[in-house]
């Protein structure tokens, strides 16, 4: 018997001043599959997901659910016809509750009229439960770690009872444990009977999860199948258009003297005795689990957070950061993990995003120089390969993968002498991904020090000179490049290790 699918997506087309973002493009659904939705940066998947969330209104094209024509003016339409969404950009409200963010839109009412708030705080308690989520329903979203966050997004998208459940991207926030725990749920959701569609730039996650694929290029639909019928090179062929090398390009670097050197650095929760040195020339990878304190380290070298003990040495000179301004200034550079949060301007176009740290090194007794500007956002955006209808596009306007771009070179454009990568290719598509560690292995050989964290082994294994791997806010090993394998750092990660690293 042939599978009847619960949504139909036909000759959808949608066009935003300068950029066809997608162009008479079909696809379906079924009932009790997983969907992966495939595409570089840009391609338009998370266009789909707007569209099929009343979000955005395609320019023409049908949506058929259960056989019946839809037409969404809100999302409001788009749940009551049984769509519901976890989107790439959260929209949540940190000032509510957990459960007032999952009912949003549809509280349960009493007689009516007024909101039942003990029906509510009790339906939101059960779907957190279903989630198996750590924290009550009445607890305020801000104090909500950004995974906890996502859980409350999944528990909302399940509040709906919806027959069609959209995830873009996931598991971008989630640890891999969390990332289990969201399978275990898809698992779930599929053995009811609903219709998945899941996005994500990670193959492993799409062959493990996915029943079925359909890949999108420039807008267009190029193809689509059965999962258990292709493999992931095929895929990434049909993605960029062309073969991908996804070996790492590890250049051979000459490591030069040291710039960098961090003596016990302390915070009383976080991280605590970090000691490490960075060389010229040098990746020095940290590899950890969530939660492990990589990021809290590093944020307290650039001055975003203070560190209570420690000595940070820079070229010798023991150096005091107590800002962000300090540490710019010192020539470091940090890209931050969260990056819609601490690292863009939204409403700001990509040249003033690129520049928005280095405005000094544009400007020329007082005044701004744009070609100046323009010079360093083409180069820049051209080497992580941005794509943007011209340079002066707000950061808004662009697919999350490439804002994530911008804020990379945003620091790039600092021209730092040592720069902290937090999970620089998180969110990229697998083209752009080469290209951003090509990029690196560049700048190492001209002298930059790059500091990785990274939760992907492939990725720091691939790239880093020396390997520090934390846990619960310690180095507890370090490995050489040659010496370390998959297992032995996954072991020091998960705190195997801890005894024999002292
Ligand atoms: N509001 C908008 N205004 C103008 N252009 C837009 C807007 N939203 C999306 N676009 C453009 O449409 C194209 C498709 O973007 P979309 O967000 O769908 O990509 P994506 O496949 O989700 O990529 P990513 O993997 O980076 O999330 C991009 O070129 C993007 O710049
Ligand atoms: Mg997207």
């Amino acid at each position: 018997m042939v599978d009847e699918p619960i949504l139909r997506l036909d000759h959808v087309t949608k066009q935003f001043p300068g950029v066809r973002a997608l162009h008479d493009v079909h696809m379906a659904l079924y009932p009790g599959q997983v969907t992966a939705l495939l595409g570089e940066n840009g391609a338009g998947k998370s266009t789909i997901v707007k569209i099929l969330t009343g979000i955005y209104r395609p320019d023409a094209g049908a949506i058929h659910i259960g056989g019946k024509l839809q037409s969404f003016s809100s999302p409001r339409d788009a749940w009551r016809s049984g769509v519901s969404a976890i989107h790439q950009e959260t929209v949540m409200f940190d000032d509510l509750t957990v459960a007032e963010n999952i009912f949003m839109g549809h509280m349960p009412l009493r007689s009516g009229k007024r909101i039942d708030w003990q029906l509510m705080n009790a339906r939101a308690a059960e779907l957190l439960k279903s989630v198996d989520a750590d924290f009550g329903s009445e607890v305020l979203l801000k104090r909500l770690g950004v995974a906890q966050k996502h859980l409350v997004e999944i528990a909302r998208a399940l509040s709906h009872d919806s027959r069609i459940v959209i995830m873009d991207e996931p598991t971008s926030a989630l640890s891999a444990r969390e990332i289990s725990d969201l399978f275990l749920i898809i698992a779930q959701l599929k053995a009811e009977g609903r219709a998945i569609l899941f996005i994500s730039h990670k193959f492993d996650e799409i062959f493990r999860v996915a029943d079925r694929w359909v890949c999108l290029r420039d807008g267009e639909h190029v193809g689509e199948g059965l999962i258990k019928d292709v493999e992931p090179r095929g895929l990434v062929k049909l993605m960029v258009g062309r073969p991908i090398d996804q070996v790492f390009p590890k250049k051979k670097i000459e490591i030069g003297e040291p710039v960098l050197e961090v003596v016990g650095l302390s915070n009383p929760t976080e991280f605590a005795d970090v000691s490490f040195t960075l060389h010229k020339g040098e990746i020095l990878g940290f590899y950890g689990l969530v939660g492990a304190g990589r990021s809290e380290t590093m944020q307290a070298l650039f001055g975003v957070s203070k560190a209570t003990a420690g000595v940070v040495k820079l070229n010798g000179k023991t150096l005091a950061i107590s800002s962000t301004a300090d540490a710019i200034v010192s020539g470091i550079a940090y890209v931050p993990e969260d990056r819609q949060v601490q690292g863009t301007v939204l409403p700001f176009g990509i040249r003033e995003n690129t520049t928005l740290a280095s405005l000094h090194q544009h400007t020329d007794k007082g005044i701004l120089s744009r070609v100046s500007e323009q010079k360093i956002t083409r180069k820049l955006g051209g080497r992580l390969s941005v794509k943007a209808a011209h340079w002066e596009q707000r950061l808004n306007e662009l697919s999350g993968g490439n804002q994530q771009k911008v804020v990379i070179a945003k620091w790039l454009a600092t021209s730092p002498k040592i720069l902290i990568l937090d999970e620089p290719t998180k969110g990229i598509d697998v083209g752009s991904k080469a290209a951003v560690h090509e990029f690196m292995g560049e700048l190492a050989s001209e002298g930059l020090a790059v500091i990785l964290i990274s939760s992907e082994l492939p990725e720091i294994m691939g790239m880093a000179d020396r390997i520090m791997v934390m846990h619960e806010g310690r180095i507890v090993k370090n490995f050489t490049r040659a010496e370390a394998t998959a297992e032995a750092i996954v072991t020091a990660a998960t705190g195997g290790g801890h005894h024999a690293a002292a």
